[in-house]
């Protein structure tokens, strides 16, 4: 793997301050493994908390606003985040742009609303099962890098910088249990780098590329050890440090 290996725990809709010790000791393991990139996503109601309550891992946002400040009820920005602690924001989850409307030019704004605040971004992409059947997941997903990572002013600069991640994750992958076949991953994260090229230039190299959807102790060595895969967003196997540690354990050697 080229980049050092970013291993993101996305708790959705998950999490109240009882599973604080399921940050703890999941902060304790990033510790353990200084040559991973450890980051957990919590609810909004939690980031501060974990904030004040962790020490080596990244804590983010599962989602921002494309607008700083507002008459916008409900919604929280980028430059919050980062003033409760925030260190990155996951945008463009399948779950916000299927409960939510969410489209690519969206979905854009937001990145480029987090960067400018100063945040990291995981832009995440994944075709559906119809999608992938008809035989257009690689245009699809090539389509949503296009039109979804930031392109404002800066931009380049963040990328260049390693601030922007893409997370692909094949919808019908998400929750199901059903992983993608590791040839799949590696030719979509190859044509995913390939429009980041086209799209940064030689700094789109910078971008890590994480696999996600159903990742868990069990798949884990396999996907990240796949050509091209820099690391993984992890939903249900994040929810408990004895379910993600051997995921973090995976991705490193542990060797401090
Ligand atoms: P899952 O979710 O690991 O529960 O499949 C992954 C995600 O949606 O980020």
């Amino acid at each position: 793997m080229p980049h050092r290996p970013y291993i993101v725990g996305n708790w959705k809709m998950n999490g109240v301050r009882a599973m604080l010790a399921e940050a703890r000791a999941i902060d304790r393991a990033a510790a353990r493994y200084p040559d991973v990139q450890v980051a957990l996503a919590p609810p909004f109601t939690l980031i501060g908390t974990l904030r004040e309550a962790v020490t080596a891992m990244g804590i983010g946002g599962q989602d921002c606003h494309a607008q700083a400040k507002g008459a916008h009820t409900g919604d929280v920005s980028a430059p919050m985040l980062v003033d409760t602690g925030a260190d990155f924001v996951i945008l463009g989850h399948s779950e916000r742009r299927k409960d939510h409307a969410e489209g690519d030019a969206l979905v854009q704004a937001k990145a480029d609303a987090a960067l400018s605040a100063g945040l990291g971004v995981i832009v995440c992409v994944g075709e559906t099962l119809d999608e992938r059947d008809a035989g257009k997941a690689v245009a699809v997903v090539a389509g949503q890098v296009d039109g979804s990572l930031p392109a404002g002013e800066g931009a380049g600069d963040a990328v260049a910088a390693g601030k922007v991640s893409v997370a692909y994750e094949p919808v019908w992958a998400i929750g199901t249990g059903r992983v993608a076949a590791v040839e799949d991953v590696v030719t979509m994260h190859a044509a995913i780098r390939e429009r980041l090229l086209a799209l940064y230039g030689e700094a789109g190299a910078k971008v890590r590329i994480l696999y996600g959807g159903s990742v868990n102790a069990g798949n884990a060595a396999e996907l990240l050890a796949a050509e091209g895969v820099g690391g993984a967003l992890v939903g249900g196997a994040s929810l408990t440090a004895e379910a993600f540690l051997p995921i973090v354990a995976a991705a490193g050697t542990g060797e401090a």
